[in-house]
Parts: C-alpha cells; sequence; structure tokens
C-alpha cells in the first residue's frame, strides 16, 4: 500500500522519471517491463475495457496487437476498477510496473484514464509519433506510483472568437491537454468580434454574428467575409472527444458585455439600436440593455447550451461591462429605478443574478470572471479570478467557489521572452519560470477558505493568434508548467526537476509535431 502523505524525493535525482505532471508519490523499484508483440490487456470492467481502447489506440504507432486476455498471465497489462478508497480519490490511480506484469488502478474511469497517461509517459517519446516501425520492443522502467491531482479544476481556456479554429484543432489541443491531466477546456465561445456556436432558434446570431470583414481590430481587410461557426453537431463531436479523455467542456456566452456579434445579429439586445460593425475594442457599442426581453432572449439561447453541453459549470462572461452606455441611456436608468437598483453595478449583478437563478433552476451553476463581484454576487456563483487574485480571495472569503486564473501568471497570449525576439502579442509578460512558480492557493486564506479554490486555469485570447501553430507556442510548454501546478502535490514542486523532465516532455512534442516554444529561445 503507497500513501500519498510524502511527495517522492527522486525529484531531485539528476534524471527523474519522465514523468509532467510529477505524480503523488513514486517509487523506482529497478527492473522493467517488456512491451511487446506478445503483450496483452486485462480490463475488469466497462470502464477497464474502454480504457483498454484508449490505451491500444495511443500506443498505435508501436504496431503491437496489445490483444485482449481474459485472464492475468505473464506479460500482461492488467487495468481494474476497484472499490472507492479515501487514497484514490475521484481521479487518483495506482500503477505498478513489474517484470512480468503492469497494474493499473483506480475507483474511476478517469483514475484508470490517468494511470494509463502516466504509464504512456514512461515510454519513449517516439511512441506519440505516427508509426514507428522500428522497434517492437520497448523496455517500462520498474515503479510504483500512486497519484491523485491537488486541484478538481485543472484548466485551459481557448478564445475562438477573435480567431476561429476549426473543430480538429479544438480536438487536437483537448488530446494535448489530456497528456498533462489538465480536464476543464473553457470555450469562450461568444465575444464581440464573432458568435461561434449554432443556436437554432436565432439563426442569425451565426448568420451575421460569425461573419466580418474586418480584422480583429476593427480595420477593413479584403472586402469578403471571414469567419466561421460550430453546427450543433460539430459542438457534440467535440464534447464526445472531450468525454472520452476525461475532460468536461465549459461553454462560455459573453454577457452583458462583449456582445457586439450578438447585438449586430438582434439589433434589439443593445442599448443603442443600432451599434458599430464587430470591433472588439468598441465597448461602448457591446453591452447588451438590460430588458426583461434580452434576459429572456439569453435564457433560451442556454436552453441550447446546456442540451449541447453536460457540464455543471456554463460561464457567462460578465467581464469589462462599459458602464457608461447604461449611465447616459434613459431606459436603463428608468430600469435601473424601477428594479430598485442603486448603481449600474447593480445592474450587472441584477442581470447576471436573473441567469444564476435560471442556471440554478437546471441543476447547473454559474461561472463568471470576476466582475460579477462588484454589484453584489449571485447567490451560485462561482468566480474566476483574473485581475489578480483578489477576486478570488473576495469570493472564497464570501463562501463562494473560485478559479485562479490571473494575468500576472495564466495569460498564455502574454508575451514569454523579450517582445523583440517574439512573434507579436498583446502584452504582459508571463514566462515559463513565472507560470510554474505560480501558488494557486492565496497565503492570506484560512483552510476553510482555501477549500473553496477549485483550482488553476491558463487563458489563450486570440486577438493575436491566427493560426495553429501560433495558438501551439503560446499554449506550449507553458500549459506543462500549469498541468504540473494543477496536478502535483505543492511540496512536489521543483524547478530543476521540471525542467529535466520537461526535455522529455518536448521530445514527445517532437514526435506529435507540435509547434511549441523552444526551450533555448533567447530568454
Ligand atoms: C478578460 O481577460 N477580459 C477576462
Amino acid at each position: 500500500m503507497l500513501f500519498f502523505a510524502a511527495a517522492s524525493l527522486l525529484q531531485s535525482e539528476s534524471r527523474p522519471l519522465p514523468l509532467v505532471p510529477w505524480p503523488s508519490h513514486v517509487e523506482v523499484k529497478g527492473g522493467s517491463f517488456t512491451l511487446n508483440g506478445s503483450t496483452t490487456v486485462f480490463a475488469n470492467s466497462r470502464a477497464a475495457r474502454e480504457n483498454a481502447d484508449f490505451l491500444r489506440q495511443s500506443l498505435r504507432s508501436t504496431g503491437l496487437p496489445l490483444k485482449s486476455t481474459s485472464k492475468t498471465t505473464q506479460n500482461t497489462i492488467v487495468l481494474k476498477l476497484v472499490k472507492p478508497d479515501d487514497v484514490l480519490g475521484e481521479e487518483g490511480y495506482r500503477l505498478s510496473v513489474g517484470k512480468s506484469e503492469v497494474d493499473i488502478e483506480a475507483a474511476t474511469s478517469a483514475g484508470l484514464f490517468y494511470g494509463i497517461q502516466t504509464f504512456r509517459q514512461l515510454l519513449p517519446a517516439t511512441t506519440y509519433g505516427p508509426m514507428n516501425n522500428q522497434a517492437f520492443t520497448y523496455e517500462v522502467p520498474g515503479v510504483e506510483i500512486a497519484d491523485r491531482p491537488r486541484f478538481g479544476w485543472r484548466g485551459m481556456m481557448l478564445d475562438v472568437s477573435r480567431h476561429f479554429f476549426p473543430k480538429e484543432e479544438v480536438m487536437k489541443m483537448l488530446s494535448t491537454m489530456a497528456e498533462h491531466k489538465l480536464n476543464h477546456f473553457h470555450w469562450h465561445l461568444t465575444d464581440d468580434p464573432g458568435w461561434r456556436i449554432e443556436i437554432k432558434r436565432y439563426p442569425n446570431l451565426t448568420k451575421v454574428g460569425s461573419l466580418q470583414n474586418f480584422d480583429t481590430f476593427g480595420k477593413p481587410i479584403d472586402g469578403q467575409n471571414h469567419g466561421g461557426f460550430y453546427t450543433q453537431n460539430e459542438i457534440r463531436e467535440v464534447v464526445t472527444y472531450a468525454k472520452k479523455l476525461h475532460i468536461i467542456v465549459v461553454p462560455e456566452i459573453e454577457m452583458p458585455g462583449h456582445s457586439v456579434a450578438a447585438i449586430a445579429s438582434y439589433p434589439d439586445l443593445g442599448v443603442w439600436s443600432n451599434p458599430r460593425k464587430a470591433n472588439p475594442w468598441a465597448t461602448e457599442s457591446s453591452n447588451l440593455n438590460a430588458e426583461d426581453s434580452t434576459v429572456q432572449f439569453y435564457k433560451n439561447v442556454l436552453d441550447e447550451v446546456m442540451k449541447l453541453f453536460p457540464s455543471t459549470w456554463i460561464h457567462v462572461g460578465g467581464d469589462e461591462v462599459d458602464k457608461g452606455p447604461w449611465v447616459h441611456n434613459s431606459r436603463m436608468q428608468e430600469l435601473k429605478k424601477q428594479r430598485g437598483l442603486k448603481s449600474e453595478d447593480e445592474l450587472q449583478s441584477w442581470f447576471i443574478r436573473q441567469i444564476d437563478g435560471y442556471l440554478t433552476a437546471h441543476g447547473r451553476r454559474l461561472i463568471g470572471w470576476d466582475e460579477i463581484l462588484e454589484g453584489g454576487l449571485a447567490q451560485g456563483a462561482t468566480v474566476m479570478s483574473w485581475r489578480g487574485i483578489d477576486g478570488g480571495i473576495a469570493a472564497a472569503r464570501a463562501g463562494h467557489d473560485a478559479v485562479m486564473s490571473p494575468t500576472s501568471h495564466m495569460y498564455f497570449d502574454y508575451f514569454q521572452g523579450p517582445p523583440r525576439s517574439e512573434p507579436h502579442a498583446i502584452g504582459g509578460f508571463v514566462p515559463l519560470d513565472k507560470v510554474y512558480g505560480y501558488e494557486p492557493v492565496p497565503s492570506v486564506l484560512n483552510d476553510t477558505e482555501a477549500k473553496h479554490i477549485l483550482g488553476v486555469q491558463g487563458n489563450i485570447w486570440g486577438e493575436y493568434i491566427a493560426t495553429t501553430s501560433y495558438m501551439e507556442y503560446m499554449a506550449w510548454p507553458r500549459g506543462c508548467a500549469l498541468a504540473e501546478l494543477a496536478w502535483s502535490p505543492k511540496e512536489a514542486r521543483n524547478w530543476s526537476s521540471f525542467q529535466l523532465r520537461l526535455k522529455d516532455n518536448l521530445s514527445r512534442f517532437d514526435a506529435e509535431k507540435m509547434n511549441y516554444r523552444k526551450l533555448d529561445k533567447a530568454p
């Protein structure tokens, strides 16, 4: 029996095992398991069989058959769903690599999946690439690993509004996230420049709102319409794919700011009847109005969203609402008065509360950017802290959950080296070591408050990110550092060890032909 209490000190050895994120407990036993043409796979349950399929699929480059077996004989990988215990938790697993058998056991399908991801990382990096006919035998080092995550929310956000990414590219990102045990994909589907999700009841949202003939900064381009959106079938495909990877897809439908694309599609939603064309900086025209009919419109949108996304959390944005248009519009002032609200902040909170009540009544939970705190927090709301950590602290102190995603450490659209030697980015400076050094639980929180910190998330905003290869450059390896601080015990974090293990991780990226940022680039 292995215990999680002590993080292994093997981290400080010169060549740690090539694992990212580092597990809770690792013991190297010596010896090895030989994976070869006669290796079989035993699965004791449906969840284990599904994971056996995933194992086969992810090792297809080896060309090994990895046939099923009904008994645990020599040279077998055993996948076992076992009774829950306090040590395994929801997502934990035990992985034992012996001379004649590999055992992976967990209390959930997710735990088995993460055990497999760790096992994969013990194999040569080439197995992550295309068909490899060179080797038919792979030595896997003998280990005992017991592992479970520190946080339940290990997230990455992708903005597909500023630039659209087709579903295949989103799915590739999901697969890389899963390799690093990241489990929440926050999909920023609507914003000023483009509405990217088909809503059957309101076809203009995509017919009008997904297209633009200006660039992401509002400059006219070539007279052609650009853009794109996901049909509901495509969304389902992505969500199903994510589920297999044990990733929860959290959709974001922005309200009441960042809504130019929606207002361009349905002008009655806006404060002014004639909004500017979709321009991400035109905040003065990007507010929804606070009419009951607008709230109803968004409830109708959410009906379709909830059908597509099984996620408990639904993100409703709430950030950067310029209150000016509400201040200067007599109808908004009348609505504010009628509802007994004292400020525009309260008007925003009124809006969010209507939506919070609706989501709660449907068994879901609202999450929003930290501005949703400003006019009073809706009852069931979770806060995503982005303007530093204060929003997360305030939420946790008020007994609300929070996800930490501060610009200072978690904005992966920021520069990761001197701007002179980097591709154009939005600004800021978030190099790899800074990401790695982030501690998601603010030290000012007591133990009870700290439990409200659900986890941590890296954000990839798309103003400057027009291609998948640039998106990969911004996401990785910062996403590897994120994975470690989201998954590994705090005491196990070790920058020197991480740098060594990262080299192995980057070899895996090489095999996958990922355009990650190279470590030897100018600091
Ligand atoms: C944000 O970066 N506006 C949440």
